[in-house]
């Protein structure tokens, strides 16, 4: 038997909040930092196009599941399915879960603790007067220096648990209706500053023009890993923020309301950075550094830059914190409630876990550079493992078994709240579950894995 904790579970207080938190999970470093490089490294439009095909098809099919199985059973997501499918090895896909949470948020910390440096960079103008050579030096430096990245992964990660160990009205819900609407009001100013650059139209083309003969198979595929990744899929937050939703919402529009924010939000973020790389006629593909590196430049030579490029770290620290309170929450719920311990003891307890875990990836930047597992250093195992494998395996499995071990009839009850709020898009979602969904991932499981090369 389960073991609760809390007499009754915790709530979101309002429809709002449910937005806010599950949006403030999927929009993060994943729309910010991952999407304006890899749309960027893969050619533009056309990327963009197979990407919101992904996020329809795919995306939103394996993001309702995730919120069926959660609000149904109302447990963290290893409980789940032991209360759903008692006695079947199904609990397993929680296991898959609670590993790339571990993982994901080891080196996701690394990155957003960047972020707060560069935050304190941006106000002490400290990128003035320097060429973009050394712009790249001067993140190279910082980010290979063993102290610093990690004093600003600490302070993360503890403003992270300390958002969760505030629980989930006070702590989670709370936080992300504050800093979700900053979120959108910071990008909106990002958007009209870059939109108004002359010379921005180039970037628009960029985005929205799109040239097909730049598509590779291995973009098709980077896209589908992507829209895996920013909507938050395959580790069970969805799940677990499923299981602290109220009956009398109506899940299928959830879905859809969520995925419709992180995708815009990841189209705003592209038209807040490739108008203004166009507009200062910088590479577009610069790949992982271009929003540490590429996007000082541009700020630099742009008036008022020194403003908008403190606003841009802000927005870019905010996506993180939000998202990274949803990972920590995966495993504190399951904690807390299988081994009856309290809420608070296990959030400290499990933020120091991951930190730790932090230490190896943002020393591999620098002094653990030469050590390898597999080839790969820490920093690159732990990503390459959990979003190519882990989190691919886990929204594979968490589809099939909604459509597959649930089956149409007590999918459909949950979706619709028992009949209250009708999901038009039901018999088509059914579909995409049993087919399309776990056949796609299936191909790209195959290719994270290196068995098909494209
Ligand atoms: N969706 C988050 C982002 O885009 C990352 C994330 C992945 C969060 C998986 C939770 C689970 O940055």
């Amino acid at each position: 038997m389960e073991k609760q904790v809390l007499p009754r579970r915790e709530h979101f207080g309002s429809t709002l909040g449910i937005i806010a938190a599950a949006a403030g999970s999927a929009i993060g470093l994943g729309n910010i930092w991952r999407f304006p490089f890899i749309t960027g490294v893969n050619g533009g439009a056309a990327f963009i196009i197979v990407y919101l095909v992904c996020i329809a098809l795919i995306g939103l099919p394996v993001m309702l599941s995730e919120f069926i199985i959660g609000r149904s059973a109302q447990k963290n997501v290893i409980a789940s399915f032991k209360t759903l499918a008692p006695g079947t090895p199904w609990y397993l896909v929680g296991w898959i879960g609670m590993a790339s949470a571990f993982m994901i948020l080891a080196f996701y910390g690394v990155v957003a603790g960047w972020t707060l440096e560069y935050i304190l960079k941006a106000v002490a103008n400290g990128f003035a007067g320097k060429s973009p050579n050394e712009i790249g030096a001067l993140f190279g430096g910082f980010i290979s220096s063993p102290m610093r990245p990690l004093f600003w992964q600490f302070v993360f990660m503890f403003l992270t648990g300390w958002i969760v160990y505030a629980g989930v009205i006070k702590g989670i819900e709370r936080y992300s209706k504050i800093l979700m609407p900053l979120l959108l009001i910071l990008i909106i100013i990002l958007d009209i500053r870059a939109l108004t650059l002359p010379g921005a139209s180039g970037g628009i083309a960029f985005l929205f023009k799109p040239d097909f003969s730049k598509l590779t198979a291995l973009g098709f595929l980077s896209a589908l890993g992507h829209a895996f990744f920013s909507l938050s899929l395959g580790m069970g937050v969805m799940i677990t923020y499923g299981s602290y939703i109220n009956k009398t919402e109506n899940l299928g529009k959830t879905a859809l309301q969520v995925t419709i924010a992180d995708t815009a939000i990841a189209l705003m973020a592209g038209l807040a950075i490739f108008p203004a790389v166009f507009a200062f006629s910088i590479e577009p593909s610069a790949g992982p550094g271009l929003v540490f590196v590429t996007l000082p430049n541009v700020f630099l030579q742009m008036p008022g830059g020194y403003f908008f490029c403190i606003l841009f770290f802000v927005l870019l620290a905010i996506a993180a914190l939000t998202s990274a309170i949803s990972i920590l929450e995966v495993v504190v719920a399951y904690i807390s409630e299988n081994f009856n311990v309290a809420r608070h003891k296990a959030t400290i307890a499990i933020t120091i876990a991951i930190t730790l875990l932090g230490i190896p990836c943002s020393l591999s930047m620098g002094v653990m550079g030469n050590v390898k597992f597999f080839g790969k250093t820490f920093f690159d195992l732990l990503d390459f493992t959990s979003s190519n494998i882990l989190l691919i395996a886990g929204g594979f499995f968490m589809t099939l078994f909604v459509a597959w071990f649930l089956g149409h009839t007590r999918a459909q009850r949950e979706a619709s709240s028992d009949g209250q709020f009708p999901v038009t898009y039901f018999p088509w979602f059914m579909w995409a579950a049993k087919y399309l969904a776990p056949i796609a991932i299936f191909i790209v499981f195959l290719h994270g894995l290196g068995i098909i090369k494209v």
